[in-house]
């Protein structure tokens, strides 16, 4: 039997509505009790101790919006090196996306990404199915076989599903099994050759725009689906004032939709895109400050229910070509919490608590995977991280197998020093179990 005994740190368990300085005893593969001053109590007598002090101790994150390349491009990622980027991150559960090649649009493929994600030890990898066969837009996948093989939730993410028709048709089976579809929304026409936001960057720049209409107006579009079907929507990636409003009302009029939003819609704009850097090339684009304050905004007010890294890796080389030509996406997975910390937390937008949630809890609910949360007789996920510790951004030295981050320099605050996924240890004291070192823990202490 192993046991773990975590003493010292601030656990902040929004599940269970704890923010308070707690032991935890993991014990196997759960969590057996919490409480005050464990390590004199006879429960943890023979537990290996893990000393927490100032630093928090929270679920291991989830992360639902996740491009693992694997299969097909395992150059630029596999399901092993995503599960150490999300490691490194603070995240043992991810949802992946099916864009891949094959495309997740058959049991075979979940039953692929399942094994290989069992095979590491290092985390949850859920997939998502395929709305559409082969993402093509033209006929449903199958997706009683989709959900029975385990997909959680069902999106063509990366491309926008035009017909409204199977986009109704989607809402109405889905619900058959009560998943979501998670809604890539851009109106393909609106958006056709678009670089970047369209307004006074891309005039200055001389790069074709993507209006913030094209994002809007499928929001509108779905969240009325949603209406009429009773289906669940999820608007993925959300990077309008316009998509805000939009949701905010269907959600005040009782309509099942959920959002999410990208680090980078919150703290970056198209004046980013001044140098050209194909980093900051991104579906939706970076949009305005204006669009920016109103997504903190949503954050605050609880319209904005996850926050997810629509981690999204490529090739160096393809993403060196001209801008025109080189691919949308950025990675997040090992920047995502501590931007969120940096940019967002400790500049008064929420709370770390509500961070959190919106990084554990509240896309867990979603999915409904019994994940986020850890109230004893649960599953131990666990992460411990140092929010008083600073590491820079060097993307040659991430775990991701693609190096396409536009925050290379940037220091960010929150060290991740130790993840439990199902009660084994995968990083301590930020070295990864199992041989596998981390290529850069040196975590600054200020
Ligand atoms: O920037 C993006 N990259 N947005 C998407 O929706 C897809 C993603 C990818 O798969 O590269
Ligand atoms: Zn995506």
């Amino acid at each position: 039997m192993s046991k773990y005994l975590v003493i010292g740190g601030q656990v902040i368990d929004p599940a269970n509505h704890i923010d308070a300085k707690l032991d935890v005893l993991i014990e196997d593969d759960r969590i057996a009790v919490t409480g005050k001053s464990l390590a004199n109590k006879k429960v943890a007598a023979g537990a290996e101790v893990i000393d927490a002090s100032g630093k928090i101790v929270t679920p291991g994150l989830v992360d639902m919006h996740v491009h693992l390349r694997d299969p097909g491009r395992a150059d630029e990622e596999t399901i092993e090196s995503g599960l150490h980027a999300a490691a490194r991150g603070g995240f043992t559960s991810i949802a992946c996306m099916p864009n891949t090649d094959p495309v997740t649009d058959a049991a075979s493929v979940i039953e692929y990404i399942k094994h290989q994600a069992r095979d590491t030890g290092f985390g949850n990898v859920y997939p998502i199915g395929a709305v559409t066969q082969g993402l093509a837009g033209e006929r449903l996948s199958e997706m009683g076989d989709l959900t029975k093989a385990g997909a959680v939730a069902f999106s063509d993410d990366g491309k926008c599903v035009m017909n409204a028709q199977l986009m109704r048709r989607a809402l109405e089976y889905s619900s058959i099994w009560n998943k979501p579809i998670i809604s890539h929304a851009e109106e393909a026409d609106l958006a056709r050759g678009g670089q970047i936001n369209e307004g006074y960057w891309s005039t200055i720049l001389g790069l074709k725009g993507i209006s913030p209409a094209a994002e809007e107006v499928i929001v509108a579009r779905d969240i009325i689906l949603a209406k009429l079907t009773g289906g669940r929507l999820h608007i993925a990636h959300l990077s309008t004032a316009g998509s805000l409003e939009l949701v905010r009302k269907a959600k005040e009029q009782g309509i099942n939709v959920t959002c999410e939003v990208t680090p980078h819609h919150l703290i970056l704009t198209d004046e980013n895109l001044q140098g050209y850097d194909t980093n900051f090339k991104v579906k939706p684009p970076l949009r305005t400050k204006e669009d920016v304050e109103a997504l903190r905004q949503g954050l605050r007010d609880g319209v904005i229910d996850v926050i997810a890294s629509d981690h999204a890796p490529h090739a160096r080389h393809e993403k060196e070509m001209e801008f025109d030509y080189a691919p949308f996406g950025l990675i997040g997975l090992e920047t995502t919490f501590g931007l969120i910390l940096t940019e967002i937390v400790d500049k008064g937008i929420i709370s770390l608590n509500e961070a959190i949630a919106k990084m554990s809890i509240n896309p867990s609910k979603i999915l409904e995977i019994p994940k986020g949360n850890i109230g004893v007789g649960n599953v131990a996920d666990l992460a411990i991280i140092d929010t008083n510790a600073l590491l820079e951004v060097d993307p040659s030295k991430l775990e991701s197998r693609s190096s396409n981050t536009p925050y290379g320099g940037w220091m960010l605050k929150g060290v991740v020093t130790d993840i439990f996924s199902a009660g084994n240890p995968v990083i301590r004291d930020g070295v990864f179990v199992k041989g596998k070192k981390m290529k850069s823990f040196s975590g600054v202490f200020i």
